[in-house]
Formats: C-alpha cells, sequence, structure tokens
C-alpha cells in the first residue's frame, strides 16, 4: 500500500513533471493510487501525496472512478461557494476554501496517453481544483478563505512537530 505524504513535508510543495511516459509502470501506479485513495476514504489523490511529483491524479465524488494524468483545466466558473476542505496530507485539518463551482471543463490523458475532455460542477469541479493545487505545490491553508477552527490549528500545530521529530531521527 502507498504511504500518505503529511504537511510539512517538502515534497507537497514542489511543482510536479508533467508524464512523458505512458507504460505498465504508470498503469500500476495508477491502480495503486486509487486503492490508496479508496482506503483512506478520500474522494481525490494527487501523487505528490504518495511522494511522486508526478501529474496525475485520482478522483471519484461517488459517480466513478476518474484516472487523470496531466490534467488541466480548460474553464471553470459560475457560482462561488465557500466549503471546508479536509486533506488526506493534513489529517485532522479543515480549512474554509471559495472556490468557483458552477462549472469546470478540464482535459486530461488516460492511461494510454489518449486525451479526453470532461465537464461537471459542484463537488467534482472543487475536487479537481484542490488535487490540480497539489500538482502545482499549493495546499488548503494556502487558500484559506475564513478562519480556521481550533481543532484543525491544534492538527495543523501536531503535524508540523511530528515532522521535526521525524526530521531530527533522519
Ligand atoms: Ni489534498
Amino acid at each position: 500500500m502507498l504511504k500518505i505524504v503529511h504537511y510539512p513535508d517538502p515534497l507537497l510543495r514542489r511543482r510536479s513533471d508533467e508524464v512523458e511516459s505512458f507504460d505498465e509502470d504508470l498503469a500500476r501506479f495508477l491502480s495503486e493510487m486509487a486503492r490508496a485513495m479508496y482506503k483512506y476514504d478520500g474522494i481525490g489523490l494527487a501523487a505528490p501525496q504518495v511522494g511522486v511529483n508526478k501529474r496525475i491524479i485520482v478522483v471519484d465524488v461517488g459517480k466513478g472512478l476518474l484516472k487523470l494524468i496531466n490534467p488541466v483545466i480548460l474553464e471553470v466558473g459560475g457560482k462561488e461557494e465557500e466549503m471546508e476542505e479536509g486533506c488526506l496530507s493534513l489529517p485532522g485539518v479543515y480549512v474554509p476554501v471559495r472556490r468557483k463551482v458552477g462549472y469546470i471543463k478540464f482535459k486530461a490523458l488516460d492511461v494510454s496517453g489518449k486525451e479526453k475532455v470532461w465537464q461537471g460542477e459542484g463537488l467534482l469541479a472543487r475536487v479537481i481544483q484542490h488535487e490540480i493545487d497539489h500538482l502545482d505545490g499549493k495546499l488548503i491553508i494556502d487558500r484559506a478563505s475564513g478562519p480556521m477552527k481550533e481543532d484543525s490549528l491544534k492538527a495543523l500545530k501536531r503535524l508540523e512537530e511530528e515532522y521535526g521529530l521525524l526530521s531530527q531521527q533522519g
């Protein structure tokens, strides 16, 4: 099982590279990512969250699994909504994030390297933006549109302390 990389690991802050080769390893990696996302009850997972700085995400908002390679947002708009977002890399941390969720149109390659275009709205629009943020080294704490609750601030601090201890152990 793939392990989830937690904040503040610097891997989460890098801009990920585009995928250029479409082979067996890529297909296997995508299946492993999907397995990890389901196991940890996520609705989206980006490759840097499992330690791989490649532009790959998996998403399932309850309408089936999407495996997206080199995803690009073509259009996003409509109504803006604030919602508390969580992230598998920031366990226990919930951040109010305002995003446009009226509609989204995005393109990506599939495991065979073929380009497809998708359209959606609501939660799918939100999750796609959240996961693509990961590929650009951005996290929900960078997108806060309001104050975080006390519990979330504590969880954030705990993650920072845990990472500090891990680094000292080498
Ligand atoms: Ni996330």
